[in-house]
């Protein structure tokens, strides 16, 4: 009987959906609103979670200030957004490989980057790098790193401007698949400093007062960067995505996230201006 019944159901079910498909409007979305737009297309995105606030883990959650604009932003654009953590050098391979076709992981907008990836307008102003050190370790500026052992992020431009001062490829600097392993690395003593992004390290600081992390800025050496989310050479969604950000920018959603993750106002208008950013790039 039961079984029957459960048949009959799907049999209902399998009918009508042959109806709709048959009715030539088979774009119909399934919006819980009951809205009849056409069906959005799912963007594959991936990320490197180990890179609060930007993108974080959270009981098993996939979230942090990257993560939340995007999905803002496909919402805006029309897009649906199904994000995971691939770790860094699998969100690169993956839109290498035309398997991704997005990278949202506090990215910086870079020349040698714009040659394999479009880039939106810049998203977010990064004031540069810190060096993260222990409170036994004494380090007045960049410098310093020559004679430590130091910790960096595999691929990343906090590697690049530690290799700056050290040396390319040089024997006392330690690359990490993760920024995450790279922290560890630092609280176990594996090496005696790091360099990351500002607000990261800024936030890890915050997040774990005590761990005895001390932290330097050179900004003699180390200049502000602009982070973009990372689209496949030639994609067709970087334009709407550009679109969805400048009228999150205006309509007060973009500042409303950014609030929640950095406890203040962002400067649209230095943002805004960094638009033509790429171009001097190229
Ligand atoms: N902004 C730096 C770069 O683009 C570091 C990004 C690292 N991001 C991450 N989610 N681990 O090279």
């Amino acid at each position: 009987m039961k079984i029957s019944f459960k048949k009959s159901l799907f049999a209902l079910a399998a009918s009508s959906a042959l109806l709709l498909a048959a009715c030539g409007t088979s774009q119909n979305d399934s919006n819980k609103n009951g809205s009849n737009d056409n069906q959005k297309k799912v963007l594959h995105v991936g990320t490197e979670a180990t890179f609060p606030p930007f993108e974080l883990v959270d009981k098993g959650e996939l979230t942090g200030f990257d993560v939340e604009l995007l999905k803002a932003l496909g919402e805006e654009a029309g897009y649906g957004i199904d994000i995971k953590n691939t770790g860094w050098d699998s969100m690169l391979a993956g839109l290498d490989s035309k398997d991704l076709d997005i990278g949202m992981s506090g990215i910086t907008i870079k020349k040698d980057r714009l040659d394999s990836y479009d880039f939106s307008i810049p998203y977010y102003e990064s004031e540069g790098f810190l060096i993260l050190f222990k409170d036994n370790v004494d380090i007045k500026n960049a410098e310093d790193l020559k004679n430590l052992k130091v910790g960096v992020q595999n691929g990343t431009t906090g590697a690049e401007a530690a290799e700056s001062v050290v040396g390319k490829n040089a024997k006392n600097i330690s690359k990490y698949e993760s920024s995450g392993l790279m922290f560890q690395a630092l609280l176990s003593g594996s090496v005696d400093a790091a360099v990351t992004d500002k607000p990261v390290a800024e936030e890890y600081i915050k997040q774990n007062p005590d761990s005895n992390i001390q932290s330097v800025e050179d900004k003699e050496r180390f200049k502000p960067e602009y982070y973009g989310i990372a689209f496949q050479k030639g994609s067709p969604y970087k334009e709407d995505f550009d679109k969805a950000l400048i009228t999150l920018f205006d309509n007060g959603k973009y500042t409303e996230i950014y609030k929640k993750w950095f406890n203040e106002d962002p400067d649209l208008e230095s943002l805004k201006n960094a638009k033509s950013y790429i171009e001097s790039l190229k």
